[in-house]
């Protein structure tokens, strides 16, 4: 008996032991937590409850107008979304207020539009600065050391995420992928992208948005709190602004309020997503009928 036993000892007691030395749990992440209820959740406050009011203007009424008439009409709830996106536009955030005047425009539950606003993250539905910066961390930014872009953001503004600065210009929020991996490291300030940043280069842009937005009088906060956020990243179309596009010593550059103020898209000189180490392959001369048809037959 005791022969038959011994082996079965030999052979699972050592499993039995490694298995009770490893420890049976992992942590699932390492990283901070970030709360995700301020995606979900609503709260009544001052500056952003159901009884305060909201109209579109007689402007985006007619430009709401042409958008419903895109889809048929038992299916105007479609415009859900570009309708949300010119609320914000108008009224610097997608308030409740905001969500509601789209439910009732579009003989909507506001339930449905209030799902739409909380799902994705474009929807700001709290006020932002003039300047709402979204630092892309995922995995390709982050391989290219958007961990610098990050610290400088918040270096030079000595906010951290989802804050406010206290002037009201800027707003900082880590996001995930915004799809110009190949410019990677990345932010998105308002409508516009500025790629292939650095620690210098980050603050400098900061830099010169600040000084721009003081220059041009921009008043900080959303629109509809008095401000101007939402409005969209001082651009050529501005009335401010002096001259358009130009290249100069420093690369691209606008010109607003007498600040030169680089021009959204790559900050490292590549004119767009090209390869960085200039071109690698197609370098010699296209071949012709001579090289492909010696016989001289087409
Ligand atoms: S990972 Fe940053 S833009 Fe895609």
């Amino acid at each position: 008996m005791a022969s038959r036993v011994t082996p079965f000892i030999f052979r699972s007691g050592p499993r039995a032991l490694r298995q009770l030395q490893r420890p049976q749990w992992r942590s699932i992440s390492a990283t901070a937590p970030s709360r995700s209820d301020s995606l979900m959740v609503h709260r009544n406050t001052d500056v952003n409850n159901p009884s305060i009011p909201f109209k579109f203007t007689p402007q985006n009424e007619k430009i709401i107008k042409e958008i419903i008439s895109r889809y048929p009409s038992q299916y105007k709830k479609a415009a859900v979304m570009p309708l949300l996106d010119l609320g914000q536009r108008q009224h610097g955030f997608t308030s409740i207020s905001v969500m509601n005047e789209v439910a009732r425009l579009l003989e909507m539950p506001p339930m449905r539009v209030y799902e739409v606003a909380t799902f994705y993250t474009m929807y700001n539905r709290n006020p932002v600065g003039r300047y709402h910066v979204q630092v892309c961390t995922t995995t390709p930014c982050m391989l290219r050391d958007s961990d610098a872009v990050w610290k400088a953001c918040q270096d030079h503004l000595g906010i951290h995420n989802g804050e406010t600065t206290e002037d009201g210009l800027f707003t900082l929020l880590e996001v995930e992928c915004l799809g110009a991996c190949a410019n990677a490291p990345m932010v998105q300030i308002n409508d516009d992208y500025y790629e292939d940043l650095t620690y210098d280069s980050t603050v400098a842009l900061l830099k010169a948005l600040q000084h721009a937005a003081e220059a041009t009088g921009a008043k900080p906060g959303p629109i509809g709190l008095g401000g101007e956020a939402g409005k969209g990243a001082v651009t050529g179309k501005d009335r401010n602004v002096k001259s358009g596009n130009e290249i100069n010593e420093q690369g691209r550059a606008y010109e607003a309020g007498g600040v030169k103020v680089p021009t959204p898209g790559p900050l490292s000189g590549r004119k767009s997503c090209e390869n960085a180490a200039g071109l690698t392959n197609l370098t010699g001369e296209p071949w012709g009928n001579e090289t492909l048809r010696k016989d001289g037959e087409l």
